[in-house]
């Protein structure tokens, strides 16, 4: 029996794979394409923009969509201005830098090909010197952004205004796009100066989730390889969409010749969601809902929640209530069951 051989191609569930499409998210790629293609003539942005949204949404795979498609996109229909010759792109992680003079440091060595180590307000002058000198404008992309140890108030200030730092900066062109699964806090200085509009990055439907896992299917195992039934199975149990591309590549390794149920049950036994990140993007009621239940003693009804709900200023009805815990559970955060009490009732705990 020869191994892996139900795969075409494995890149296709790596976690940074990007597709050439990525389905249901066209519209908001055009729209980040529009907002930042007056950069390519060397025109402020039509804005900066701050995208959020639920883990694995496609929030990092539009913004590199957008970056792979930018600088060959056809520039808008703008008088072109003189000593201005396009954009260049910056993508930078902040969940793997720790200082301000490693960020800085990454965008030098993206922006002017120079590595070395060194202090941070020199390395972003040389960046601006290489911007000025070129006369390329530079549109910058921070992705988890609540996930870096420092405020970067003062560094948004400085990229976004360089000509306060020094006068000779006054025609240098930035722009920046932030990306965040919870809610960005800035300071309202830096707030009125990035201005940003915001995208949310709505959550896909069972549906979607089954069209992308499909197309993900065609590219990366053979014909056959698995039915639509079971990729319908794995969009309705998966917490998110990354955590269902890892349950397929572990079922299409532990599969021979095709991917069957009982594959699927042991991928998801064994593959599980990254639950950190999703508490970490909890809204504010979720969070609430998660805590109380954990520093239960024993295990709460749906109805002792509903009033803990309403006696710390959350008033909201039981069917949101339902909804809210619904998720929790399909994050795998909180667990229930049915209990014989006055008719059937759910309670909730920790396992
Ligand atoms: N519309 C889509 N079409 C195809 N693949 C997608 C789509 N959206 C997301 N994916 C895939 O799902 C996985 C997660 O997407 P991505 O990393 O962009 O999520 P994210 O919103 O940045 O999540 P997080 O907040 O956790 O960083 C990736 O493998 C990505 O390629
Ligand atoms: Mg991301």
């Amino acid at each position: 029996m020869q191994q892996l051989s139900l795969f075409r191609d494995l890149t296709v569930f790596d976690p940074d794979y990007l597709p050439d499409n990525l389905l249901f998210r066209e519209r908001e790629i055009e729209v980040l394409a529009r907002t930042f293609s007056p950069m390519l003539l060397g025109y402020r942005p039509l804005n900066n923009v701050y995208i959020y949204g639920l883990p694995a949404t496609g929030k990092t795979a539009a913004a590199r969509m957008l970056l792979r498609k930018l600088p060959s996109r056809d520039p808008p229909d703008l008088p072109e201005k003189k000593g201005k010759r396009g954009v260049v792109t910056c993508y930078i992680n902040l969940a793997a830098k720790r200082t301000l003079a490693q960020l800085a440091g990454e965008i030098r060595q993206e922006v002017t090909g120079d590595e070395g180590i060194g202090r941070y307000l020199p390395y972003m002058e040389k960046v601006f010197e290489h911007l000025r000198n070129t006369g390329k404008s530079l549109l910058l992309v921070l992705d988890d952004f609540n996930a870096f140890p420092e405020r970067l108030d003062d560094f948004l200030q400085l990229f976004l205004r360089p000509e306060e730092h020094k006068k000779k900066y006054t025609d240098i062109v930035t722009g920046v796009l932030l990306i965040a699964s919870g809610e960005v806090v800035l300071n309202s200085r830096v707030r009125s100066t990035l201005s940003p509009v915001e995208l949310e990055f709505k959550d896909y439907t069972v549906e979607q989730k089954f069209e992308i896992l499909k197309m993900r299917c065609i590219q990366g195992f053979g014909r056959h390889a698995i039915s639509e039934k079971l990729v319908m199975e794995v969009a309705e149990r998966a917490a998110d969409l990354r955590h269902a591309l890892a349950v397929l590549r572990y079922a299409g390794g532990v599969a021979d010749v095709k991917i069957r149920k009982e594959h699927i049950d042991e991928a998801f036994a064994a593959v599980k969601a990254d639950k950190a990140r999703h508490e970490a993007a909890l809204s504010e009621l979720e969070k609430f809902l998660l805590s109380t239940i954990r520093s239960s003693p024993r295990p709460l009804s749906s109805g002792e929640l509903l009033a803990r709900c309403h006696e710390n200023g959350h008033n909201i009805t039981i069917q949101w209530l339902g909804k809210r815990l619904e998720r929790l559970q399909s994050l795998g955060l909180v667990s229930s069951r049915l209990v014989n009490g006055r008719g059937r009732t759910r309670i909730w705990y920790c396992e």
